[in-house]
């Protein structure tokens, strides 16, 4: 029986040696290694042989099995090695992986932030979805006021404790009274975040868009400090030669209410679509702090004073980058990403 077994390990490695593909590979692996092999066979004769023949034979079985199985492997990568760099061309140009980046308006925002980081702000987040409560009422607008109409509002088909619908927050200035429920005086909050109003959109409107708002409350704050700091962040922002004008305006929740514009860097104030033929950009509104929201805030408005501003972020991005339709940032055309 040995000598049987030798021969078979001699002709199994003669012709695995032989071998040159995996056809014929898989074949002899079946011959000597499968269920119906020869070594199979002579394995279930074991039980016939004497007593102490017995292991010796087993093991002579196990190691012709072992040899078998190595050389099978080693010729099974050795034919996959050469038949991958056969195919493997050095000499051609790699492909470059698609990498993306972040969104023109999250890359103008990262500016922004640095900007009011520097100056001592700390960056704050808020609700998109909202209650009047928060999105109107303790921001001081009257209830029932046509002054909510000038922000037109997506409702949502779900109530607040009042029966009254959330809505998808119309500004960023919710988020003041949401900050100022963990926060005491003096406070200097950054919020940037993403706003939705019922527009019809034209080049300078959007229906969802950013804003960035800003309050700073504190002992002695004066409207004089609002317009150094909004100054100072436009001139770090495009540069010392950038115009801007100040205009009384109105907002529920700041007494006296602004709102600044910057003059059109796309048509160097010409007048364009963008900045409807009249040579300024509206940007951002802001005020002094309505004493009435200091109270909602659990602020003593005979203590304190502060004031809040809210960028339109996409329209400073735009004449920024000199984009000349908002609808852009949001069209997903990879023409228009892929310049930033
Ligand atoms: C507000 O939203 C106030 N919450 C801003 C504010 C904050 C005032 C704190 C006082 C104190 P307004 O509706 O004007 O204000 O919007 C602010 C800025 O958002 C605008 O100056 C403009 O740059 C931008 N904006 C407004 N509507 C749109 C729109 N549909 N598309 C793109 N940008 C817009």
């Amino acid at each position: 029986m040995k000598k049987k077994l030798e021969q078979i390990r001699k002709d199994a490695i003669k012709a695995l040696k032989e071998a040159s593909d995996s056809t014929t590979l898989e074949k002899l692996e079946k011959k000597y290694l499968g269920r119906k092999a020869e070594l199979a066979k002579l394995s279930k004769d074991i039980k016939d042989l004497a007593q102490k023949e017995r292991p010796l034979v087993g093991k002579l079985i196990n190691d012709i099995k072992k040899d078998i199985s190595a050389i099978i492997q080693e010729k099974r990568s050795g034919a996959g090695a050469e038949k991958k760099s056969a195919k493997f061309d050095h000499t051609l140009p790699g492909i470059n992986p698609n990498v993306g980046h972040l969104h023109p308006i999250t890359q103008f925002l990262e500016k922004i932030e640095d900007i009011f980081m520097k100056m001592g702000y700390e960056i704050v987040e808020g609700p998109e979805l909202e209650s009047q409560k928060y999105n109107f009422d303790l921001l001081n607008f009257p209830k029932d006021h046509p002054t909510r109409d000038i922000q037109d509002t997506f409702y949502v088909d779900k109530d607040d404790s009042q029966g009254r619908p959330y809505l998808l927050r119309t500004h960023t200035s919710n988020v003041q009274i949401h900050a100022m429920k963990t926060r005491k005086p003096p406070v200097r909050v950054l919020v940037p975040g993403r706003v939705f109003r019922n527009e019809r959109t034209d080049a300078g409107h959007e229906s969802t868009f950013y804003q960035c708002e800003a309050l700073v409350i504190d002992e002695n704050i004066r409207i004089t400090d609002l317009i150094g700091t909004l100054e100072m962040f436009i001139k770090r922002l495009f540069g010392d030669d950038v115009n801007i004008r100040v205009r009384p305006h109105f907002y529920p929740f700041t007494e006296p209410s602004i709102d600044i514009d910057m003059s059109c860097l796309l048509c160097d104030g010409e007048g364009c679509a963008f900045c409807k033929k009249s040579g300024w950009i509206e940007t951002l509104g802001a005020g002094m702090v309505h004493p009435n929201v200091l109270k909602n805030m659990k602020v003593d408005p005979n203590k304190y004073s502060g004031f809040a501003f809210g960028l339109g972020i996409d329209r400073l991005m735009m004449l920024y980058y000199q984009v000349d339709d908002i609808r852009l940032s949001y069209g997903g055309d990879l023409r228009f990403i892929e310049q930033f």
